[in-house]
Parts: C-alpha cells; sequence; structure tokens
C-alpha cells in the first residue's frame, strides 16, 4: 500500500508527541502536584460578588454549560419548579447540551423517522438568549436502537456496509440540519475501556475501529466548520489516557480535525484527585488538543441510600472543598480549558437519583446555588 509523503511526516511527527505526552498521563506513581485550596487573607476575601453570575465572573476565560432536558428551560411554565430551573440556566450558563435528546435513540428512533421537536426547542432557546450549544452525541453504544447495527427480523448483525450506511444517514442528517448552529459534536463518545482496549460495542464488532474516523469524516462533511470533540469518562486512567492519545493522532495522521477532548466529569468524594485529573488535562495539552470539562458532577452517595435526607456538615464542607478545589484548577489552565458543564442544574433532576438520593451539583432540590457558588464567582473574579 502507498503511503503518501504527508501522511509518513504526520505519524512521524505524532510518535513523537505521544511520547512526550504519554509521560504526562496519569497514573498512581505520578508525583502528586500541589493543590490548591482556598486560603484565608488570600485577597479573594475582599472581591464583592453581590449581583454576579457565575458565567459573568467566569467571563471569556471558558464557556459554562450545563446538561438540560426541553422542559428545563420552560420558564413560563406553571410549574414552580421548571420555572426555577430554567431562571437558573439562563443567569449561569451560557451553553447547553442535551442530557437525551440528542442521542440516537432519541432523534432517529426509526430508520425513516426523525424526531427533532426536542432538540429544535434547545438549539432554539439557545439562540433567542444567546447561548451556545454542543451536539450530545453522534455515536454510542448507549441510547442506541437495534436497528442501527442488527437485522431486526434475523437478529443478526447488518454488514459493515450496511452499518456504515446507516453511521452516515444518521451523522449527515443531524449535523446537517444544525449546521453553523452547534458550535461542536461529541462526535464519538465512551469507546474505549479503562484498560484502553476498545469497546465492544456493535459498532467496533461489525467495523472494528475504523468506525472512529469514519464518524469524524462523515460529521466533517456534513459540517467542516464544526468543533468535533472524543467524550469519554474517567480519562485519568494512564491506559485510558494513552488510548485516546492514540486516536487524537490516528484522526490527525489521516488529516480529520480534532479539536477537543471531553474530559466527563462524573467525580465522588475520594476520586479522581486534582492531580490526576491535571496530569490528564497536561497530556491532552501536549497533544495539540483543547479540553473541555464535560459532565460535571460529585456523587457524595456513590449509588448507596445513605444521606435520603440530607447531607451531614462535614460532608457538605468535604463536597464543597472538592468542588472549589476542582473549579480552581480549571481555572488555572483555562487557555487550554475551554468549556466546563455541568450533568444537569439541580441536584432534584441529577441523573444519579436515579439510583439514590444524591447531592452532586451546584445547585440544590430548591433549585438555591450552594456556597460554592460564591466560591467559584469569587475565585473566577480574581483569576487574572
Ligand atoms: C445519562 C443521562 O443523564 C441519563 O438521564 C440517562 O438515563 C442515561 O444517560 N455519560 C454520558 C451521558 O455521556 O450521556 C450519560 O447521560 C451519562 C454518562
Amino acid at each position: 500500500m502507498k503511503i503518501n509523503k504527508l501522511i509518513w511526516v504526520r505519524l512521524i511527527t505524532f510518535s513523537f508527541f505521544l511520547t512526550t505526552a504519554c509521560y504526562a498521563c496519569s497514573d498512581d506513581s505520578d508525583t502528586p502536584l500541589d493543590t490548591p485550596t482556598e486560603e484565608p487573607g488570600n485577597g479573594m476575601d475582599d472581591i464583592d460578588t453581590s449581583g454576579v453570575t457565575l458565567k459573568e465572573a467566569i467571563g471569556d476565560k471558558f464557556l459554562f454549560g450545563a446538561a438540560i432536558n426541553p422542559w428545563q428551560l420552560d420558564i413560563n411554565s406553571s410549574k414552580e419548579e421548571n420555572r426555577r430551573e430554567g431562571e437558573v440556566v439562563l443567569k449561569h450558563f451560557n451553553a447547553l447540551v442535551a442530557e437525551s435528546v440528542m442521542k440516537w435513540r432519541s432523534i432517529h428512533p426509526d430508520k425513516e423517522k426523525y424526531t427533532f421537536e426536542d432538540a429544535d426547542a434547545i438549539v432554539k432557546f439557545a439562540e433567542e438568549n444567546g447561548m451556545t450549544v454542543i451536539g450530545h452525541t453522534l455515536v454510542w453504544h448507549t441510547a442506541l436502537p437495534d436497528w442501527v447495527w442488527k437485522d431486526v427480523s434475523t437478529g443478526k448483525d447488518l454488514s459493515a456496509e450496511q452499518l456504515k450506511e446507516n453511521m452516515r444517514s444518521h451523522i449527515n442528517t443531524v449535523v446537517s440540519r444544525y449546521k453553523g448552529r452547534i458550535k461542536g459534536w461529541d462526535v464519538v463518545n465512551e469507546a474505549f475501556n479503562d484498560d484502553g482496549t476498545y469497546r465492544e460495542s456493535p459498532f467496533y464488532r461489525i467495523l472494528g475501529k475504523e468506525y472512529i474516523p469514519l464518524a469524524y469524516q462523515y460529521a466533517h462533511e456534513a459540517d467542516p466548520d464544526a468543533e468535533l470533540y472524543y467524550n469519554d469518562f474517567e480519562l485519568y486512567h494512564s491506559t485510558k489516557c494513552r488510548a485516546v492519545l492514540q486516536l487524537i493522532g490516528e484522526l490527525k495522521a489521516k488529516g480529520l480535525p480534532i479539536t477537543a477532548i471531553g474530559m466527563q466529569g462524573h467525580m465522588w468524594m475520594n476520586n479522581p484527585t486534582v492531580e490526576m485529573y491535571e496530569n490528564t488535562i497536561l497530556a491532552f495539552k501536549s497533544a495539540g488538543v483543547k479540553v473541555m470539562v464535560t459532565e460535571w458532577d460529585m456523587s457524595v452517595a456513590n449509588g448507596q441510600n445513605i444521606y435520603p435526607n440530607g447531607l451531614p456538615k462535614d460532608v457538605e464542607a468535604k463536597w464543597t472543598q472538592r468542588m472549589i478545589d476542582f473549579f480552581k484548577l480549571f481555572l488555572k489552565y483555562k487557555d487550554v480549558v475551554t468549556r466546563v458543564s455541568t450533568w444537569g442544574v439541580s441536584d432534584s433532576h441529577s441523573w444519579l437519583n436515579e439510583k439514590c438520593t444524591d447531592y452532586p451539583l451546584l445547585f440544590d432540590r430548591q433549585q438555591q446555588p450552594k456556597p460554592v457558588v460564591e466560591m467559584m464567582i469569587r475565585a473566577a473574579l480574581a483569576d487574572k
């Protein structure tokens, strides 16, 4: 097979950066870095935060987003809770991600049927309110209807050609519809296992790893100006981080744009450490891509119903400290972090409540800001 000179140059350049970047991937042997914490007398106490919202304080350091469902944008709703959710979204956030309604099963449930109403409503709301929209997500093993990869009459996998055609027409139809209106897409979501191997999704089983560059190619053809992201969770596992670095190189070698890595920010009280997350940001930075902190939330309950009626003060204090520590990390890397998005708005509607009562977000069950919000505003205003 003849590989042209340009591709060789790209491959050589990439192997050099992969060697450098992998040193930065986090794992247990990494040297811990200093974790900034809120110290009294550091000058931040003097800042007047009254009336300042999160998005105003953050300004143009990075976009500040939330995952939402259409009902959370109904600021004229007769239901007080819906109204309050909408008011928080409008007041504090400037970027929207659909929590569910742009996923394959929602937007394209049957081969011949697209259901765009909910996605359209989000894009319209964002445009009317000067907000950015991020598309989530085009190719994911979850929320995937069977017809995409299976002959429903025989139960057998479709051929590689049939699956490619389903991917191409889905990506083309969805991305083209929002061309110029959606800033960027999570093109592929969660393709790797923690050990860096490819997840055995129907896409991988039928097409092998080439399904990923194909997805980027189809998205780029549909909207050449859209940013294209790869999004995954727990990228601080060094094996997984390396797999994504490798993927970045392969996409670049093929001339496909990969703008940023979405580092899902699903966190717990002890994991990850700020250092692990920092090292992972650094690894992607040295690979020449931007980073987005996507899907940020911090579970206190970790799937156990241990706090059904509220949080003990010490747990709440630890949660607040961890959240502000991470937020300061994001500020520190504002040269490479282009967006931070929480996965939901208030505790009352976090996806984590599907398992138990949890407290992962910035706004409480009455949609009131938690103490960390003011700390974040103060930190963002102090950050020059
Ligand atoms: C979740 C939604 O929040 C839930 O409501 C839904 O039941 C399942 O999907 N990683 C992702 C998100 O990329 O799309 C997932 O969202 C959470 C994990």
